[in-house]
């Protein structure tokens, strides 16, 4: 077979990897260069691609050759002027994470996603809205940290602690660890507003939102001060996590509020003992979160199993999805992709993000679209 472009692209396109897209293909003697689009940009699946393609195109002609290869990235799909309402300048997306139900691993979660988002070369923030139990320090390990003071256009601004990257400020820094935080709906509010328009946020691509668990007064807290792009639902299989979760749904769903849930995602879905790879333990149950998403018309954005390392990594500060190529970071970074996909039809489709006006009225919440 002849080495041209005509039958280069025909071989790839046999193959049917739907990992990437040929833009260009240029020939130089005994050098092809593929310009090729992936909605994978780490470094591992940009390296699968390249050996795949090799080897492929090796198999199909005889000739000694070399190949060089020029990725474009999904980064540019996500451009400014996709991303609507906004009025906290240089951050393009706001994503809460939430689930109902405490302990099914929000905060996990979130640090998972953030570290993937990063090693995809976005920039990333985390507001740690817990105000009840603030755990991203420890997970970022930054407990002692404290942000310090910067001057912006002659004010006095926060300037978030950064960690692997991720910029992050939590009322964990405004408290001591052994400290009961008491904080109630005012002083919460006016600690989270602060954290949100008194900081040096800088350019972001995305501020992730760790809620509390439940649907109460800091979720319209947050909603009332932050235009929140998108939300993300953590639950685990089990019945009990599944109704709280329905609830958090149900909230961000509500007309009053009407913020896209962009999708579930089902943490400690099952268990594999290493010494017994074959069995698989369906603890906390089976699908439950994938039914739940089919039953609410939410995007089911992947299952996380139950994995010691996650917990430890936690624990020490360094979230697993640092690993590289472990089969944990691969899970968080496919799931973090499923949530890109969503996000960006959700930016496409829908209009702005408004934030919510809340008032109170005989002492009960309504709340308001401004
Ligand atoms: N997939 C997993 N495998 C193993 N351990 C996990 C997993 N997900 C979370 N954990 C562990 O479960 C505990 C609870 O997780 P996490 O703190 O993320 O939950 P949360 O929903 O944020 O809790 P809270 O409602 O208190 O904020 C943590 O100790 C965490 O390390
Ligand atoms: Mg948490």
């Amino acid at each position: 077979m002849d080495l041209s472009k005509k039958n280069i692209i025909n071989i790839l396109k046999k193959s049917q990897n739907k990992n990437f897209e040929i833009l260009n293909i240029n020939i130089f003697g005994n050098e092809i260069l593929f310009d090729l689009s992936t909605n994978n940009p780490t470094l591992q699946s940009k390296k699968n691609i390249e050996n795949f393609i090799s080897n492929i195109i090796k198999e199909n002609f005889e000739k000694k050759l070399e190949f060089k290869f020029k990725f474009t990235v999904p980064k540019q799909e996500i451009s400014p002027n996709q991303i609507k309402g906004k009025p906290i300048e240089g951050i393009k997306n706001v994503i809460a994470i939430a689930s109902g139900k405490g302990g099914v691993g929000k905060s996990t979660v979130t640090s998972n996603i953030a570290i993937s988002l990063i090693k995809m070369g976005f920039k990333v923030g985390i507001l740690d809205a817990d105000i009840y139990g603030p755990s991203i320090p420890i997970m970022f390990d930054v407990e002692n940290a404290r942000p310090l003071s910067v001057k912006e256009l002659d004010k006095n601004k926060m300037k978030p602690v950064e960690s692997y990257g991720v910029k992050i400020l939590s009322i964990g820094f405004f408290t001591k660890p052994d400290q009961a935080v008491i904080w109630r709906g005012p002083m919460a509010s006016k600690a989270l507003n602060q954290m949100i328009f008194d900081a040096s946020w800088g350019e972001l691509d995305f501020l992730l939102v760790d809620l509390p668990p439940g649907t109460g007064d800091i979720h319209l807290s947050i909603l009332q001060a932050l235009p929140v792009t998108g939300s993300i639902i953590v639950s685990t299989p089990q019945n009990i996590a599944l109704a709280d979760a329905r609830k958090g749904i149900a909230m961000f769903n509500q007309k009053s509020i009407n913020v896209p849930v962009l999708g579930l995602i089902e943490n400690m879905s099952f268990f594999i003992p290493d010494e017994l790879p074959e069995n698989k333990y369906y603890i906390f149950g089976k699908d439950g979160a994938k039914n739940l998403s089919h039953d609410m018309n939410v995007n089911f954005l992947g299952e996380v199993p139950i994995v010691q390392s996650i917990r430890e990594s936690s624990d020490f500060g360094h979230p697993a999805s640092l690993q590289q190529n472990s089969k944990i970071s691969l899970t968080f970074e496919k799931i973090t992709r499923n949530f890109i996909t969503e996000l960006l039809k959700r930016n496409k489709e829908l209009p702005p993000s408004e934030i919510l006006k809340i008032t109170t009225m005989a002492g009960c919440s309504e709340i308001k679209n401004k």
